[in-house]
């Protein structure tokens, strides 16, 4: 049995006296650990403030992304270094706003996520395509290139070290969850296809579903084969919605 993660991605909000809120009501609540791992991913200048706050609890703390390289001239970027310095486990790499808003190819996230994996982060990679790749039938080989471009890069054995986030476009911040079963296809697939380098280490990877992840669907989406808990946007700001989730997760 897969351990499951349930990991927060704040994305581009929060505030020093919302997130001490927040942080303050996840330690106590889910803290002290469950059946479960759980972490939250701030924008970077929170994460010395979520250093503090969950510092001694279960719960772990990352980036939303980070530099390809390790140091220099790079005007605004941040090194997976100065992540691990604030006491991150975690890094989300490749998550679709970076590859829509921010031009971020595959080949930046498998780049991106061997600067996190040398670190000692452990990169979160998100796969996931649109609703127009999805309705066009070619959901399976979007997601064989993302994840491909990174193993070549990485190697397989890469990602004894990672996570995996399917993340379906169309389902982020829309309200429109993936059904367990439309989820658990595509996970079953990322699975399979990492099987064909290395079966044991395929079976041990998690692999997180996100897109409108809610404490209403958490439980039944957990609940499917090769979904091993959740990369959580929206709810993940609410913190009886992210605890629910969590407890979801639990079980
Ligand atoms: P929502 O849970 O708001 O749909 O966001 C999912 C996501 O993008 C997490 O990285």
């Amino acid at each position: 049995m897969r351990r499951k993660l349930v990991a927060g991605n704040w994305k581009m909000h929060g505030g020093l006296s919302r997130n001490r809120d927040l942080l303050q009501s996840l330690a106590q609540a889910i803290g002290a650990g469950g059946g479960a791992d759980y972490a939250v991913c701030a924008p970077f200048p929170y994460l010395a403030q979520t250093q503090t706050l969950l510092n001694g609890t279960a719960i772990a703390w990352g980036g939303q992304t980070l530099s390809e390289h390790a140091e220099g001239a790079y005007t605004g970027e941040v090194s997976a270094a100065m992540l691990a310095d604030f006491g991150c486990r975690y890094v989300i790499v490749g998550h679709s706003e970076r590859r829509s808003l921010y031009g971020e190819s595959n080949q930046t996230a498998a780049v991106k996520f061997v600067a996190a994996a040398r670190a000692g982060l452990t990169p979160i990679l998100c796969l996931g395509e649109t609703l127009e790749q999805r309705e066009g039938n070619v959901t399976e080989q979007v997601i064989a290139a993302q994840l491909d471009a990174v193993v070549e890069t990485a190697g397989v054995s890469g990602f004894a070290g990672a996570v995996i986030a399917y993340e379906p476009v169309w389902a982020i911040g829309t309200g429109r969850t993936a059904t367990p079963q439309q989820a658990q296809d595509v996970h079953a697939f990322i699975r399979a296809r990492l099987a064909r380098r290395d079966a044991a280490l395929a079976q041990r990877v998690q692999i997180l579903y996100g897109g409108s992840v809610k404490p209403q669907n958490a439980a039944e989406l957990f609940g499917m084969a090769d979904i091993d808990g959740g990369l959580i946007g929206g709810a993940s700001l609410v913190a009886q919605d992210f605890v629910a989730i969590c407890r979801a997760a639990d079980q």
